[in-house]
């Protein structure tokens, strides 16, 4: 079977380091290898628009950086289709269809919906909308019949349950959809990047990001003032690694090379830690040294966006381009679903043929 990807992301802010490592980083990689039949990147406006409906400049607004950071970090419209998910009606249809599919209680029990509702403290107050976008997610994947989605690890869940619904709808109506795997990075301080605070995760509202398109001197800033050992207080002090953030960044981003590059005393990341841990390292030689690092990644990926800064109506071009493209394929599976799902009434002469002869015969 042939391997297709597709993936998103919720325009609400720029892209960061966490989406960085935990998915658009592999996406170019897996876009480079030639692997994939064909790799849709989708900008989730309609689901960013699920909880934040009363602010649709904030998402509109965003639609145009999170398309600037994709083409910026190498994701190439000539290998990889970029669109926008609510010009594409067929999602919202399939939507519809998948909730007979799916019951309130399956949605109460999703661990991503559990915690968002915490996150943004909806308690009984959550939209249906925001409620119910597992399933509009299922509707992304499925439409384009995703094998593979690259993602993060906390979007889990939401691969899990689009997997249930292609399974319950293939068994009432047929085999007609696509079961998903989700990609989820193989390195672990990838699945989930810390905040620079050392907060579980990289969020916007946490305002603990460092953002691709972060001037060297914005990451100089954040880099120097990230959350270590608070008890690693003098240089001699021994330091602790687990829950030290710079390090986990630096197992999300060093290689070998980088210490040849930047901090030759050392040959690889397991040297520098063990010297920390000993004591007499202090937290800003290290600090220097993942500055060096990210501002090596990202550098190239400032370069390109200036260049697509200064072009900005070819960007709207390529995403219509490619919404253009991803609507003819949506538009493909709906006819199949709906065929599948006995409501193609005008398509299906078989059915106008059997009334005919059912009424003939009295
Ligand atoms: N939920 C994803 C996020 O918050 C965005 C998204 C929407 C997505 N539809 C998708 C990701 C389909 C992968 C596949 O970032």
């Amino acid at each position: 079977m042939s391997k297709i990807i597709l993936t998103g992301d919720r325009p609400t802010g720029r892209l960061h380091l966490g989406h960085f490592v935990g998915s658009l980083r592999r996406r170019v990689e897996l876009q480079n290898s030639g692997g994939f039949e064909k790799i849709y990147i989708m900008i989730a406006d309609a689901q960013a628009l699920t909880d934040n409906a009363d602010n649709p400049e904030k998402i509109r607004q965003n639609i145009i950086e999170v398309a600037l950071d994709y083409l910026s970090v190498g994701i190439d419209p000539e290998k990889s289709v970029i669109f926008i998910q609510s010009q594409i009606p067929q999602l919202t249809e399939l939507t519809f269809y998948y909730m007979n599919l799916v019951t309130v209680s399956r949605l109460q029990r999703n661990p991503t919906v559990k915690s968002e509702i915490l996150l943004r403290n909806f308690e009984t107050s959550i939209p249906v909308g925001f409620f119910t976008y597992p399933i509009s997610q299922a509707s992304d994947i499925t439409a384009f019949k995703a094998t593979t989605v690259p993602a993060g690890e906390d979007q889990e869940p939401m691969i899990e349950q689009a997997r249930e619904i292609v399974r319950k709808f293939n068994s009432v109506y047929g085999d007609t959809l696509v079961e998903p795997s989700i990609l989820l990075p193989d390195n672990k301080a990838c699945l989930r990047l810390p905040g620079t605070d050392g907060k579980a995760k990289m969020s916007k509202s946490l305002g603990n990001c460092i953002y691709l398109a972060d001037t060297p001197e914005d990451v100089k800033k954040k880099v120097m003032s990230m959350y270590t050992d608070p008890d690693h207080i003098r240089v001699e002090d021994p330091g602790k690694i687990e829950g030290n953030t710079v390090f986990t960044y630096l197992d999300a981003f060093c290689t070998d090379e980088d210490f040849a590059e930047f901090l030759p005393d050392y040959s690889c990341l397991d040297e520098l830690k063990e010297h920390y841990k000993k004591g007499g390292l202090g937290d800003v030689k290290v600090k220097k040294f993942l500055l060096n690092v990210i501002n090596k990644q990202l550098e190239p990926i400032r370069v390109r966006r200036k260049e697509y800064e200064q072009n900005i109506p070819l960007v709207y071009d390529i995403l219509k381009k490619g919404t253009q493209e991803a609507y003819q394929v949506a538009q493909q599976t709906l006819d199949e679903v709906k065929a599948a799902m006995k409501i193609n009434y005008f398509d299906d002469q078989e059915l106008i043929k059997g009334q005919s002869e059912k009424y003939k015969e009295k």
